[in-house]
């Protein structure tokens, strides 16, 4: 039995589709003739109660549907013949993001609420592609805080269009923090990736926890420095690559999780030199249109130059996420090819006037 609709997120060149089951159960979905499991190593995955599968983009993009395959086992795998109970089958619809004109709602910090970021995104109406841009979970405490990921986009995008996941800072707390990696979308097992819906050309990027790594907050279990380290050689690496240069994208968006151009005081002011740099290759080569930020828990529109702007903005940043008691605001996107339109809405569905950048 599925939990929650399918999960379809935009990673690299394909969807990784997430499914929460509530029993053992082996999975995969089929898209015409072919089917793609969730395996590993020819061995089909029943352990975790989160299925992952994996298939090109432009396969479904072009089937526009997808059927998940889900068999329960009876009882635990043994050696030697298992029991397997009746597959069922369950079929979706998917709209891919085309058009020049794509509506997206960004959702973050979210912090183990599910309802009011979906009432939230409600009031801002039809999507093409649903952003969900870290600390979603309070933290990794327990294996079913993960679970409000799926509720949310299970709810919002009904398993029919895409959504891309970035980590925040809170997601790199707790027992099993260590393992979110395999209940997200990464690319060769890193958290930040290149993107791409439709005509919308993506940079995912994670900036790791927001304290140093020796504070006592963490007790001695981070290493996001040695993390960022390596995150620098793929910005590197992408500024320098054609894939963002295709003329057929109409915007390109960073989506990070935490806006690492502004000022921060103690102790949260980590790594100037490192995120003054992430931004200059970023503005010079990647030349982006928006980024996309949560994490501190307000709403804004910030222009290069303005408030928060300490290390080089690339571009203008959107701050879009602000929870409270019984409370969401998050925000709504209309990206055009020489505008886009930020709308705020909230879970009483409250909705800001446009605001055109
Ligand atoms: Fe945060």
């Amino acid at each position: 039995m599925l939990l929650t609709n399918p999960c379809v997120f935009a990673a690299g060149n394909e969807y990784q589709i997430f499914v929460p089951v509530k029993n053992e159960s082996v999975m995969w979905i089929k898209i015409g003739d072919k089917c793609y499991y969730d395996e590993s190593n020819g061995v089909l995955r029943s352990l975790s109660r989160v299925h992952r599968i994996s298939v090109p983009m432009k396969v479904l993009d072009d089937a526009k549907k997808y059927t998940v395959c889900n068999q329960e086992i009876r009882g635990r795998r043994k050696a030697y013949f298992n029991k397997m109970k009746p597959v069922k089958e369950y079929e979706y619809t998917f709209t891919p993001v085309t058009g020049d004109e794509v509506r997206c709602y960004h959702i973050a910090d979210t912090h183990n609420r599910v309802d009011e970021p979906v009432k939230a995104a409600e009031a801002f109406g039809k999507i093409d592609f649903l952003i969900l841009n870290g600390d979603v979970p309070n933290d990794c405490g327990k294996k079913k805080y993960f679970n409000s990921i799926y509720e949310i986009v299970g709810k919002v995008t009904g398993g029919n269009i895409p959504a891309v996941f970035v980590r925040g800072n809170h997601d790199i707390r707790g027992k099993y923090a260590e393992i979110f990696g395999d209940y997200i979308p990464t690319v060769d097992g890193n958290t930040f990736f290149t993107f791409r819906v439709g005509n919308i050309w993506g940079l995912a990027l994670d900036c790791g926890e927001d304290k140093p790594d020796s504070h006592p907050e963490y007790g001695g279990t981070i290493c996001c420095h040695y993390f960022r380290e390596r995150e620098t050689q793929f910005i590197e690496r992408v500024a320098d690559c054609e894939c963002h240069k295709d003329d057929t994208i109409i915007k390109k968006i960073v989506v990070v999780h935490n806006p690492f151009t502004m000022k921060y005081n103690e102790p949260f002011n980590i790594e100037e030199e490192m995120f003054a740099h992430w931004a200059k290759v970023i503005k010079e080569k990647i030349r982006p249109d928006l980024m996309i930020c949560g994490h501190l828990h307000k709403t804004g529109v910030h222009p290069v130059g303005g408030k928060i702007d300490a290390h080089g903005q690339p571009c203008t940043v959107v701050v879009g996420s602000k929870p409270d008691k019984n409370y969401f605001k998050g925000v709504g996107y209309v990206f055009r090819k020489d505008s886009t339109d930020v709308i705020f809405t909230d879970s009483n569905g409250e909705i800001s006037e446009a605001e055109t950048v």
